[in-house]
């Protein structure tokens, strides 16, 4: 698995949050959609698809090496990227950008959708803990309005490594992470559910965490200030293509993963 050892790599060069198991899952869904640019045979910069059928796909993991920025590198994966795309018929293409990335999807015909922010909660250490909990077709369907396409299989996926919470129409899940465990997604149809079940999840695991929430939903980040959160960054949502499905930011009170929605 040469390009999961590459591409590890190249994520370390810049911080990233992602686990071996996150990189290894985003290629076995999607095997002929993500991409590693080599110059001169040393791997330079990274790009995943994720597909949600033909209506919505993501791209993620836009990343050049450090000392190989400024050459067209990220155009010409983001260029591939979205050719494997029309290629398999998606109409709606997505991304989540940084500011260093978002002149770039703007040339290529990105627009704005909503911001979100990152939030974190400081700790000398990393939680590691097992899966547990079930994604049941009721969670299923709750994240398909949330998230405004159908998911399913990505989610079961992403599931198995996770801790699933539930108490009546909201749900949420842990995910290991490299550096800090990962909050999200959290959706909650019920806003009186959703503060005690972030509460009990974070009563299972301690150390540092990330949190991602769309800055319409000011409950969440009411929540999140409460429980000793504080916002770091800011990124994009942008969005181009045809009869792009929205999702509710409203019911969404952290995201699932800027790498796939
Ligand atoms: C964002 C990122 C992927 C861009 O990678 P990159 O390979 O430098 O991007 P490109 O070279 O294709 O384009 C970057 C700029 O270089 C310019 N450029 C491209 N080829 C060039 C060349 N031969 N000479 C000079 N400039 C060039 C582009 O026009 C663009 O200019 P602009 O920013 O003024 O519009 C990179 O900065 C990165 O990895 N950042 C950290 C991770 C990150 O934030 N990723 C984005 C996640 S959404």
């Amino acid at each position: 698995m040469a390009d999961l050892d590459s591409a590890m790599m190249l994520k370390d060069l810049v911080g990233w949050n992602q686990t071996p198991d996150d990189l290894r899952r985003l290629i076995e869904y999607e095997p002929d959609g993500c991409f590693i640019a080599e110059l001169d045979g040393v791997p330079v910069g990274t790009v995943s698809t994720t597909s949600y059928g033909t209506a919505l796909a993501w791209i993620g993991m836009m990343l050049v090496h450090p000392d190989y920025r400024r050459r067209g590198i990220a155009n010409s994966l983001m260029l591939r990227s979205l050719d494997y795309l029309r290629d398999r018929g998606v109409s709606c293409i997505k991304l989540d950008a940084t500011p260093l990335g978002q002149p770039l999807y703007e040339q290529l015909g990105f627009q704005p959708e909503w911001t979100f922010q990152r939030w974190e909660r400081s700790g000398e250490r990393v939680a590691s803990f097992e899966p547990a909990g079930q994604l049941s077709p009721d969670l299923i369907q709750m994240d398909r309005s949330a998230f405004g396409a159908d998911r399913a299989d990505w989610l079961a996926r992403v599931a198995s490594a996770c801790r699933v919470f539930t108490a009546g129409s909201t749900f949420g899940m842990l995910r290991p992470g490299h550096f800090a465990t990962y909050l999200g997604p959290v959706v909650s149809y019920q806003r009186n559910e959703v503060e005690s079940l972030i509460v009990e999840m974070l009563e299972t695991v301690d150390g540092r965490m990330l949190w991602d929430i769309p800055q319409s939903n000011g409950a969440a980040e009411e929540i999140a200030a409460r429980l000793g959160f504080r916002p770091v960054r800011q990124l994009l949502r942008m969005w181009c293509g045809e009869s792009c499905p929205a999702g509710r930011p409203e019911v969404q009170f952290a995201l699932l993963d800027p790498a796939t929605g």
